[in-house]
């Protein structure tokens, strides 16, 4: 009797470990041209231990340290760009098994959280919807993709895969399609974006919802409000444009911009210029189709419609390229634009991996995503942006970081940390990319949004990404050297006022009495030396000295 309660615990113990081998299927609803996404998990499993791949149209990865104990199976999957894996656990629910991360990681979507540049990020790229969560019209998402949630899961709704086959093996249709790419040839400079880049995006107020109508609007908000005669001049649609591909693989646009060269046209007669996103991959960040495979021909549908500026985003091209890739794989898309008879503003969006300011311009590049996505929040905006101080050795006319675009007027900060953003974001000479409604902005955010003197700090033609001269706990002293003369610029990150100096010396100021103008308050100041100022909680006080 003993032997045979011993021999049932083996057995049961001994059953998914034979059932788990092979390969799994999790097919979820597409998006953009309603193409069907898979993932895919395969094991090959060893006694009571397994290893294997994750293969899916945004993302490959490999299965490691996978264990068996009874019903508890668990793994970690790690990526190319990853350097910690996710971990992962199973359970068999009669014939079907369920993947998903444990403690919320674990296959989200979308790039890593900002501030994970420069380290590998801890989270992959790519998944399900992620950040867009937005309804599409036509679309219809179930299970994980309803939660919001890649393939792995995290909370919502646990993925559930069913068994193919007792094989492992990648599927044919999954498997990277191009030669291997040859190694980066630098580029010589585009001559575009002389100055770092200004205008509007569709992504942080519109994500899924950006359509013809509403960036028509924007336009025409654009101009009214006097952002155009500021210098905000490109209109960028982010991702959710695209649809899938004709018999010819030209690229579509979907049901929300029914003719993309109309609205080109539209943008263009309002003295503005239009932008667009795609991305290396098989898949963009919000799983619509992206340009793998069709780089060329995507390069030349685009300068047909008239478009001046791609922002190009890597999240699902793990799925298809090595990292030895990467830096090519851009390079590929620089090549094509080039080839398309059109000058167009080329936007690297890939998180600052592979520290990007080194090889950002080679590959044709005008300017780079340092970072994760920004959100409208104090924490991000500051984490972000006080974190760049470094790497002034890349920027330049031409060759920009992008610590992402502006949150101003989204309403998730205070004016003053709004002016905040906005100084920083000059101070660094990054791109000043607004992403909030125009037709609704109120007069305190235009004021911000449309400060000239602060505008031309980010615009000034030396090109020079400016610098943090000390940091005394929470205030921190910036500068950024001019044509002529420098703008220092004293940040307050503590939650209380706080009298702040600066010696003109510091900043590198050799005149004994400089002319000094406060940015904000629009006045010349008295200040021989030096200059002591309260500056408020979350606050800057931003000056030219020359
Ligand atoms: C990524 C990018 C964002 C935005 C979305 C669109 O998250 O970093 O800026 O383009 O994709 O899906």
């Amino acid at each position: 009797m003993r032997n045979l309660v011993a021999c049932i615990l083996l057995l049961g113990s001994a059953l998914p470990a034979a059932d788990l081998g092979g390969t799994w299927l999790m097919e979820q609803a597409g998006r953009g041209g309603s193409q069907v996404r898979k993932t895919y998990y395969y094991f090959k499993v060893e006694g009571n231990s397994f290893t294997g791949q994750m293969v899916s149209s945004t993302d490959s990865r490999k299965v490691q340290n996978g264990k068996i104990d009874g019903d508890t199976i668990t793994f970690e999957t790690l990526g190319a760009f990853n350097d910690r894996p996710n971990q992962m656990r199973a359970a068999f629910n009669g014939e079907e098994l369920t993947i998903s991360g444990v403690g919320g990681r674990g296959g989200r979507g979308g790039p890593p959280p900002a501030g994970a540049a420069g380290a590998a990020p801890g989270r992959g790229p790519a998944g399900a919807p992620g950040a867009a969560g937005a309804a599409i019209p036509g679309t219809v998402i179930t299970g994980a993709a309803a939660a919001g949630r890649g393939p792995g899961g995290g909370r919502g709704t646990p993925p559930v895969y069913k068994k193919i086959s007792a094989v492992a093996a990648i599927p044919a249709e999954l498997l990277p399609t191009h030669k291997p790419l040859p190694s980066v040839k630098p580029l010589p400079p585009n001559k575009l974006a002389l100055t770092p880049p200004m205008g509007w995006n569709s992504w942080n107020k519109f994500a899924g919802r950006v359509e013809d109508k509403n960036v028509r609007e924007m336009a025409d908000a654009i101009v009214s409000s006097g952002m155009r005669d500021a210098g905000y001049i490109y209109v960028n649609i982010d991702d959710t444009w695209e649809a899938g591909r004709d018999a010819n693989g030209n690229i579509l646009t979907n049901e929300k911009f029914p003719d993309m060269k109309a609205l080109a046209d539209y943008v263009h007669s309002k003295g503005l210029k239009i932008g667009i996103y795609s991305g290396p991959g098989r898949l963009t960040c919000a799983g619509y189709m992206a340009s793998y495979g069709h780089e060329e021909q995507d390069a030349k549908t685009w300068a047909a419609w008239g478009i001046d500026y791609l922002k190009y985003d890597w999240c699902a091209a793990s799925g298809v390229y090595t990292k030895e890739e990467h830096a090519p794989a851009y390079e590929k898309m620089g090549l094509a634009l080039r080839a398309s008879g059109r000058p167009i503003v080329y936007s690297l969006c890939q998180y600052g991996w592979l520290d990007v300011g080194e090889w950002g311009a080679s590959v044709g590049g005008n300017l780079w995503r340092t970072t994760g996505d920004i959100r409208d929040s104090w924490d991000s905006m500051a984490t972000i942006g006080f974190n760049q101080n470094g790497r002034e050795k890349y920027a330049g006319p031409g060759r920009w970081n992008d610590p992402d675009m502006l949150e101003i007027g989204n309403g998730g900060m205070t004016d003053t940390e709004y002016r905040t953003h906005m100084s920083l974001w000059s101070m660094l000479a990054a791109p000043l990319l607004a992403g909030h409604d125009v037709r609704t902005m109120s007069d305190s955010i235009k004021e911000i949004l449309l400060n000239k003197e602060v505008i031309a700090i980010d615009q000034d033609k030396a090109g020079h990404q400016g610098v943090r001269v000390r940091q005394d706990g929470e205030l921190e002293v910036w500068k950024k050297p001019l044509a002529q003369g420098v703008a220092v610029a004293l940040f307050n990150r503590g939650k209380d006022a706080a009298k702040m100096t600066v010696k003109w010396s510091e900043a590198g100021v050799t005149k004994k009495s400089p002319k000094v103008r406060d940015l904000w308050a629009h006045k010349d100041i008295q200040a021989p030396g030096e200059y002591a100022v309260e500056v408020p909680s979350h606050g800057v006080v931003m000056l030219k000295v020359n």
